[in-house]
């Protein structure tokens, strides 16, 4: 537990650090597969990220997996893959991406279920997830794998909960979100879990304390090892 958002998101930049400097060393030469949330909660580490570490690793080893995307934003301002590309991809000189690029995606007919099997497919035989970086949705979702869902699901897309599209504050929000599924993601070789503000604090403590359970996906994290959890006090209020 960190005492604010900022402290948890410098010990966040440090345990990212020492994860890629780890898979690096472990992975032969071969580029490090990395998922990053598109959330708010990773701002500030992601700004840690482009400022104090951008020279303390060689970001174009990395090859960055786009999590998640709204399918049908009424803006595209709120596109996750533009957010990556500004906030990740461009100020660390990350070597390559494979996003969800709405115009090619709409272009070929807005088919996003087959666009998402083709992702998860390409980095399934890629070798999988080297590391993810999540946030956690106020109901335990991780990316936009919903309560419901099974923790071998599949990516596809997916209506998104009123809790979901409330988090996004009052602009409107598309409806649909397209994901990794939750079987992937669970599969990846080390998992740093972000949350931050009281707004976070029951989805944590059932993350934490409660069932494993698809009630709440990030409890079958429990299940999974080399998990790191970073939460602000508020965040941990109700541990
Ligand atoms: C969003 C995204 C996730 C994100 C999570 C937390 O809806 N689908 O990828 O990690 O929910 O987001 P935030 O950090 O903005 O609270």
């Amino acid at each position: 537990m960190l005492a604010d958002h900022e402290v948890m998101s410098r010990f966040a930049a440090q345990v990212v650090l020492a994860a890629v400097r780890r898979l690096a060393a472990e992975s032969d030469g071969l580029p490090l597969r990395l998922v990053f949330s598109a959330g708010k909660t990773p701002i500030r580490l992601y700004e840690l990220l482009a400022t104090d570490y951008v020279d303390e690793f060689d970001w174009s080893r990395v090859h960055l997996y786009q999590m998640d995307e709204y399918v049908d934003p009424p803006s595209m301002d709120q596109d996750f893959s533009r957010y990556l590309s500004d906030k990740v991809i461009e100020p660390l000189g990350i070597g390559s991406a494979n996003l969800m690029i709405r115009s090619h995606v709409d272009g070929r007919g807005g088919d996003w279920k087959s666009f998402i099997q083709r992702h998860e497919h390409h980095l399934r035989r890629s070798g999988g997830i080297d590391l993810v970086l999540h946030g956690i949705g106020s109901n335990g979702h991780l990316g936009f794998n919903e309560p419901g869902t099974a923790p071998t699901a599949a990516g596809a897309v997916v209506p998104l909960t009123a809790s979901t599209r409330a988090a996004a504050g009052p602009i409107p929000i598309a409806t649909h979100g397209v994901t990794l599924g939750l079987g992937v993601l669970l599969a990846a070789k080390e998992t740093i879990v972000l949350a931050s503000g009281s707004h976070k604090a029951q989805a944590v403590a059932q993350f934490l304390c409660g069932p494993v359970t698809s009630d709440c996906p990030a409890s079958w994290l429990r299940c999974c090892d080399r998990v790191t959890v970073a939460v602000d006090a508020a965040a941990a209020k109700l541990l």
